[in-house]
Parts: C-alpha cells; structure tokens; sequence
C-alpha cells in the first residue's frame, strides 16, 4: 500500500468513528458498501431450541430509509426454516478498511415464489434481485438440493421446480430472498486511540443510542 492509500484508509477509518454514533451513520456505512459488492456477511440462525449456526452470505440489497436488509437464498436450504422459526438473527459486517464491525440484529421475513405472488412490491423485489444476478449465481439454484448428501442420490439431483422454468430471465421456484428489518444494531469501530462502541435500539418509529465506550 502507497503512503497515499495509507492515508486514505485511515481517514476513511476515522470517519467511521464519527458515522457509528448514530443508526443514520451506520445506513451510510452500509450504502457506500453496497457500492462496491460483494458484500460479505456472517447469517447467524437458531437450530431447534438450543444450537446457535452461522454461515457466510452476500448482502444484495439495502434500504436506508427503513433500515432493510435483502440478501438471497435456496428455499429449500436448512437457514430457511430456522429464520422462519425464529425470525430474529444478527448479521455480522466486518469493514477491515473501517476497521469496524457492525452486528446487525434483524427481524427476517422471506419471499418466496408462493409469497412473491401476493405484494407486489416483494414480487418486483424477487424479481429485481433475480436480475442482478450473474449467470454463474443463476446456476446455484439450478443445483442438486443444498444440503442433501450426494450418497442420496435421487434425492440430492436437481428438483423439477429448479429446472423446469424455460427463461432463464425468471426466478426458478426454490429462489428466495431474505428481508432483514434491522431492530438493533451493536457498532464497533477499533480506533487506535481505543475501541468505541455504540448500541442503537429501534423503539417503534425512532431510535435509541446508548454509547458503551468512546
Ligand atoms: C463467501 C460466501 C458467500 C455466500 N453467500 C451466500 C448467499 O448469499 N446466500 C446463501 O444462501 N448462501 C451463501 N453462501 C453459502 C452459505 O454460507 C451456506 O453454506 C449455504 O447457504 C448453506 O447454509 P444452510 O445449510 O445453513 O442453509 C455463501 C458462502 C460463502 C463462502
């Protein structure tokens, strides 16, 4: 890295100091992200009553003004059924040139196929996000059911709703896209001067902080 980058990351960094005081802050981090994808992110989710799980996953969509999350998955894949049990689960963002963390405590919906059909706002969304995507990520949800053990032969090959929609232009069935709206958030910015972190809690149509250490 050049002086001059060096430069730059670090007042990128420090602007993320003063951004993670306020959840209008931590929207702005997350939009500019979005601007240069992908995005990784750590999905956390509960399985059964006591077994906590967490996978990576590509955040594909943001709302700042509802504070809305969208990332996409199988239908069929096992963090479907979790999240629809428990719908609460935290997100977790590191930004290294931010130095920064956000975990991002969501309530999840998901739209499916079936839902797709009754808003019509979430069957453009399906839609939208289905668009954005590059062959290659077209090609997973054509793919043998995620999960199943190949040993299971018939039952991990491609299923009929997977494969059978003609354009490709068009979301196959098991194609679902996971609405997280964000109810806490827990920001953590490691400035060398000493951590800071900040705690804001959505509380019906406003927000509140609480500053843990700055
Ligand atoms: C870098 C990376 C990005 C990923 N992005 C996604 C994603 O956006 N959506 C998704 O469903 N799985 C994604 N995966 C795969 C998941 O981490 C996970 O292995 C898979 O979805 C099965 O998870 P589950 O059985 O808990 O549902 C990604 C994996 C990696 C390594």
């Amino acid at each position: 890295m050049t002086q001059r980058q060096h430069g730059k990351t670090r007042q990128m960094s420090r602007n993320s100091g003063q951004l993670i005081m306020s959840p209008a802050g931590v929207g702005l981090i997350i939009q500019r992200q979005l601007l240069h994808p992908p995005l990784f992110a750590a999905l956390s989710s509960l399985q059964g009553k006591y077994i906590a799980r967490v996978r990576m996953v590509v955040v594909r969509g943001f709302d700042i003004r509802t504070m809305t999350l969208q990332t996409s998955a199988d239908s069929r894949s096992a963090k479907m059924a979790q999240l629809q049990a428990h719908r609460k689960s935290e997100l977790c963002l590191w930004l290294p040139e931010l130095a920064t963390q956000l975990r991002l405590l969501a309530s999840w919906r998901a739209i499916t196929q079936e839902g797709a059909g009754h808003s019509n706002q979430d069957f453009i969304t399906w839609h939208k996000l289905w668009q954005g995507y590059s062959g290659k990520s077209r090609n997973l949800f054509t793919g043998p059911h995620p999960g199943r053990p190949v040993a299971m032969r018939r039952h991990a090959l491609p299923n009929a709703a997977a494969t059978e929609n003609t354009d490709i232009n068009d979301p196959p069935a098991n194609f679902a896209v996971l609405v997280g709206r964000i109810e806490s958030i827990d920001a953590l910015y490691l400035a060398q001067e000493g951590h800071q972190r900040y705690r804001h809690r959505r509380i019906a149509d406003r927000w509140e902080t609480l500053k843990i250490n700055a």
